[in-house]
């Protein structure tokens, strides 16, 4: 028999279940992450990727996630644990849940310092120092930004309090509140950012840049670049660690699943175009370089905010929203650690919060430190400084370990582990739990619509995220596939 409540407590509203989904996917990933790693490979390929691993992948894991959480009702470990005994199968499903735990406490870690960045441009913002700002000043006062790590650490300092105090209250009086005005907020002022962008930048050149597939690009490192888009779509979906999940959990019974799914998904990648829309225009407006990297947004907005009138005005607001966007998604890194501890550990929901942040906060400090003091820090110099097993020249070989703290857990989650957790849900809710246990929560009937998730949650997207995997490192080549 299924169960109705959540002892964490539920959302009062369906309205609020949205808006609380699409505050924990629209965030960093879309307006910070999305323009920066499009950038990186080239656009419009990129671009086209990434839809297609929205819609064939994401929705269906979506509406996964969100049916085993609310047919378990707990964290992510339990309920894995849980759902797997109703079904007669193997308790090491609970793994799955623990990952997410790992994936939410690495993702949350460099997530904190990120958001401190868009806090520290709200003052400066404000202030004024952008008027009349070039892309070579933006460029600078971004570079000594990062690389002062007392003011990193005092700005992830804060964002770290700001998600325990929220994670500490509660679903109902702290989550749901938030959301409800800024998420509208955020858009309106996203609409306006592209109305600026069309006026005074290259829109043209923008629009082609990010709607007009280019593969020559592509074409050289394709195994990462489709990682990578496939990667951003579990990232900005919050799919794969266990954050959909939890707020699934929370859900009345009553909610239909494929329709909440479909509006936060549809949701979450409008906003990430919107953001491209007024990015990129003003990057090609200014001759600046769609490559540059994880500072994209903090070297071209500035810019755009220096010329604009109003633009101290706009440009404090614009981070203001940024920061509760990265919040209400930093809420939900930070939730189902916070409930397996209440659960397992009798805290208290704000004990619970304290110790996951704290633990969250001391990762964090690696991270800062990786943009200056340790820059020279990778994971391959750490692993090579291990005697013995150090020396294999085969970790050279591993291209991807040559990264410091938060460029490395930024790829790790985003490209590794979100989807090998989604792939293992996938598997999960296909294959494992039974077809009447899928009927039943999912509430569809049997027609068309449930068999078409059907097939693509037992079939397309495992199969997707295996191909893309097995791209990625290059097994394609040494079976002779390709
Ligand atoms: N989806 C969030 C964003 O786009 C990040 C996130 C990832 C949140 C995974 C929760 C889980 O910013």
């Amino acid at each position: 028999m299924a169960v109705t409540h959540s002892v964490h407590g539920m959302w009062s509203t369906r309205l609020a279940f949205i808006l609380a989904a699409t505050g924990s996917a629209v965030g960093l990933g879309n307006i910070w992450r999305f323009p920066y790693t499009a950038g990186e490979y080239g656009g419009g390929a990129f671009v086209l990727v990434y839809l297609l691993c929205v819609a064939g992948i994401g929705i269906p894991i979506m509406m996964a996630e969100i049916m085993l959480g609310r047919r378990g009702r707990q964290s992510p470990i339990n309920t894995m644990r849980m759902l797997a005994q109703q079904e007669g199968k193997s308790h090491l499903w609970s793994l799955l849940g623990w990952m997410g735990i790992i994936a939410g406490f690495l993702i949350l870690s460099f997530y904190s310092v990120i958001a401190g960045w868009t806090m520290a441009y709200v003052f400066r913002a404000a202030s004024g120092t952008f008027t009349g700002i070039d892309g070579a000043a933006a460029d600078e006062l971004f570079k000594g930004f990062v690389g002062d790590p007392e003011r990193l650490l005092a700005w992830h300092t804060i964002f770290m309090v700001l998600a325990v105090l929220v994670v500490a209250r509660g679903v109902a009086s702290g989550l749901e509140r938030a959301v409800r005005f800024l998420m509208p907020a955020l858009f309106v002022l996203l609409i306006i950012m592209v109305i600026y962008a069309a006026q005074a930048g290259d829109f043209d050149a923008g629009l082609r840049y990010l709607f007009e597939p280019d593969f020559s690009k592509f074409k050289d490192h394709a195994g990462e670049a489709i990682l990578s888009a496939m990667g951003q779509a579990f990232f900005s979906l919050s799919l794969g660690m266990g954050a959909i999940m939890i707020y699934g959990s929370y859900l009345h019974r009553e909610s239909s699943i494929a329709q909440n799914t479909v509006i936060i998904a549809g949701l979450d990648t409008l906003v990430a175009i919107l953001a491209g829309l007024a990015i990129f225009p003003i990057v090609f407006a200014h001759g600046l370089e769609p490559g540059s990297g994880p500072g994209l947004i903090f070297q071209t907005l500035p810019i755009a905010f220096g010329e604009m009138p109003f633009g101290s005005l706009f440009g404090a607001l614009f981070f203001v929203l940024l920061v509760f966007a990265a919040w209400t998604s930093g809420i939900s890194l930070l939730e189902p650690i916070t409930a397996w501890l209440v659960e397992n550990r009798s805290l208290s929901r704000v004990r619970a919060s304290i110790l996951s942040g704290v633990t969250v906060w001391l990762l964090g400090i690696a991270c800062l430190l990786s943009l200056n003091v340790w820059s020279d820090v990778t994971m391959l110099s750490l692993i090579q400084a291990i005697p013995g097993l150090g020396a294999l020249d085969f970790w050279s070989r591993l291209t991807f370990l040559d990264k410091g703290f938060l460029d490395f857990f930024d790829f790790v989650t985003a490209n590794v582990m979100l989807p090998l957790g989604g792939l293992l849900i996938a598997v999960f809710a296909g294959w494992a739990l039974s077809r009447s246990s899928s009927v039943d929560e999912l509430d569809m009937g049997e027609g068309l619509g449930y068999r078409l998730w059907h097939f693509l949650i037992r079939y397309l997207a495992p199969l997707a995220v295996l191909l893309v995997f097995l791209k990625a490192v290059g097994a394609l080549q040494w079976i002779g596939l390709e």
